[in-house]
């Protein structure tokens, strides 16, 4: 009797579970549990994250990160120099769900198609005119040229580039909503995975 009665309450809290799951997964990063969670980086990974140092060893500079005050050296195959402030080169970051990069494009520097497994993007154009697009998943290419001020939004997980198509260099700070949003960037997926994916499977036209 007692469980009979019980089961329309059952069944209503199984279902605001159902609909509260959703929410669950949309979220980016999880959000912390404590004020803060400085990583150790000399200790292995946790399931989700990196652990934390002991609140008697977090310093000031734990939460100041200076990775991008020079300009990154763009002599390289793209002509782009990305420095990444995410929780591997700024340990403050740990499990706070935010990142930032700095993005240094020498003339005609690209930012090869790639997309963030764990982010959507904002970024800010400091300096240049950068060519920025994304494809969505209905294969659309979204694209703007920018200038010095002028924001853009990568909607999470879509494949997108820079260019820089101004006569001069340019700069563009990039934020994420991941303590470590990773990149895959499709030419390397593609052509330079260990091992290579089999040729005749790049190349396999229709018949
Ligand atoms: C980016 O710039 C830094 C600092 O100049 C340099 O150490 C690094 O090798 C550069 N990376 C690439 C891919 O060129």
């Amino acid at each position: 009797m007692v469980t009979l009665s019980a089961s329309p309450f059952r069944l209503l809290s199984y279902l605001v579970v159902l609909l509260l799951l959703p929410l669950l997964s949309f979220a980016s990063n999880p959000d912390p549990l404590q004020d803060f969670y400085v990583a150790n980086m000399n200790a292995p990974p946790l399931l989700n994250g990196f652990p934390c140092k002991p609140t008697s060893k977090v310093t000031s500079d734990d939460f100041f990160f200076d990775g991008f005050m020079k300009e990154g050296n763009t002599a390289n195959t793209f002509g782009v120099n990305l420095t990444t402030g995410d929780v591997l080169s700024f340990i403050g970051l740990n499990t706070l769900g935010i990142s930032m990069n700095r993005v240094d494009f020498t003339r005609g520097g690209i930012n090869p198609p790639h997309f963030h497994p764990r982010a959507s993007e904002t970024g800010v154009v400091m300096k240049g005119k950068p060519l920025v697009g994304f494809v969505t998943i209905g294969n659309m290419f979204y694209s703007k040229v920018l200038t010095a001020g002028q924001m853009f939004v990568i909607p999470q997980r879509l494949v997108h580039f820079r260019k820089n198509v101004g006569d001069g260099k340019a700069l563009a700070f990039t934020t994420f909503n991941s303590h470590m949003p990773g990149a895959i960037v499709l030419l390397f997926a593609l052509f330079a995975s260990t091992p290579p994916i089999p040729n005749d499977v790049l190349t396999q036209h229709s018949k």
